[in-house]
């Protein structure tokens, strides 16, 4: 089967397109070969490539530049998955789709997870771009996968480690804040999960983030001390440290319909988070140098 990827230079893209060549003929797009805000560019691309699956990495993920770019945030992110889903359905194709967890609002407790049919309620408007993005699929009629991930990290494309390294090497004392939950999630690994999902043929929507909670403070921290990068590191509450966006206080992710069905290739966020910086320690304190 031939798979169509979009936003193929981004995190998950990258590392999709890398993973999924192994056992398919793969085409990676990146925004400058397939805009997905553009109906006819999509067309083309359909009739060029003549995929039997497509998948939709592309998103504007910024989520603070979407509170001021908003017609721009909707046209990527709601309306451009609705355009992919009327197309996928018009060749009687398949659309798999991320999605995150900042579509809740937070509000449960640190103790408790969001499943996939809790209430959604998004705070931001990234949050709430996406969900119009799932409802557009599902509006579209298109056979479709959608699958929530959260808090996203790999070794390609920008992201928060990448961000806080380049700030400790730089001497910069950092305060991170430890009063959001959640689970930070490798790319590779929802690469690895989506691999698992075209063979299973599931639909619907399904929640896909690293096993465990923890905050963004005990994150960095669990970094600095794998990566034995000396940083001066400090926690603060998001009242202290406000951003244009507002983020859920807890957006975990149970990972309930991949369990229950036998299909979750989910992984405890420490584990993996040593995994990477075993793989690509070097190149990541190169990287954060350079740039
Ligand atoms: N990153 C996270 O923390 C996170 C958390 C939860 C869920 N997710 C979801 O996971 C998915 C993948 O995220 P990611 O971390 O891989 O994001 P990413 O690294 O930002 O990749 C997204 C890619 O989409 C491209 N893009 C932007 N507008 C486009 C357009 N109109 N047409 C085609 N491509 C376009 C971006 O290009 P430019 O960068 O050049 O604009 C980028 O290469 C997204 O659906 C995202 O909402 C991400």
């Amino acid at each position: 089967m031939k798979i169509l990827i979009t936003g193929g230079e981004g995190q998950v893209g990258r590392d999709l397109q890398a993973l999924l060549s192994q056992d398919f003929e793969v085409v990676a797009l990146g925004k400058g070969l397939l805009d997905i805000s553009k109906e006819e560019g999509i067309a083309r691309a359909l009739q060029e490539h003549r995929p039997g699956l497509m998948v939709n990495a592309a998103a504007f993920t910024k989520v603070d530049a979407c509170e001021t770019e908003r017609d721009l945030a909707w046209k990527i992110n709601a309306e451009g998955p609705g355009l992919l889903g009327w197309a996928c359905r018009k060749r009687g194709l398949p659309l798999l789709h991320l999605s995150t967890d900042y579509v809740f609002d937070g509000a449960k407790s640190p103790l408790e997870c969001y499943v996939e049919n809790d209430p959604t309620g998004p705070l931001s408007f990234y949050g709430l771009t996406k969900l119009e993005g799932e409802r557009q699929i599902l509006g579209s009629g298109v056979e479709s996968l959608i699958l929530r991930t959260s808090w996203v990290y790999g070794i390609h494309g920008a992201n928060f480690l990448k961000a806080v390294l380049k700030r400790a090497l730089s001497g910069q004392a950092l305060r991170v804040v430890n009063d959001q939950w959640g689970a930070p999630t490798w790319s590779h690994r929802i690469a690895v999960q989506i691999r698992r999902l075209i063979r299973s043929e599931s639909g619907g929507i399904y929640h896909a983030a690293a096993e465990g909670a923890t905050t963004w403070y005990e994150v960095a921290r669990e970094f600095f001390d794998l990566m034995k990068v000396e940083a001066r590191l400090s926690p603060c509450t998001t009242a202290e440290y406000p951003t244009p966006a507002r983020r859920p206080a807890n957006s975990r992710l149970a990972n309930r319909r991949l369990i229950n069905e036998g299909l979750s290739e989910m992984r405890d966020w420490k584990e993996d988070l040593a995994a990477f910086v075993t793989q690509y320690r070097d190149r990541l304190i190169e990287e954060a140098r350079a740039s």
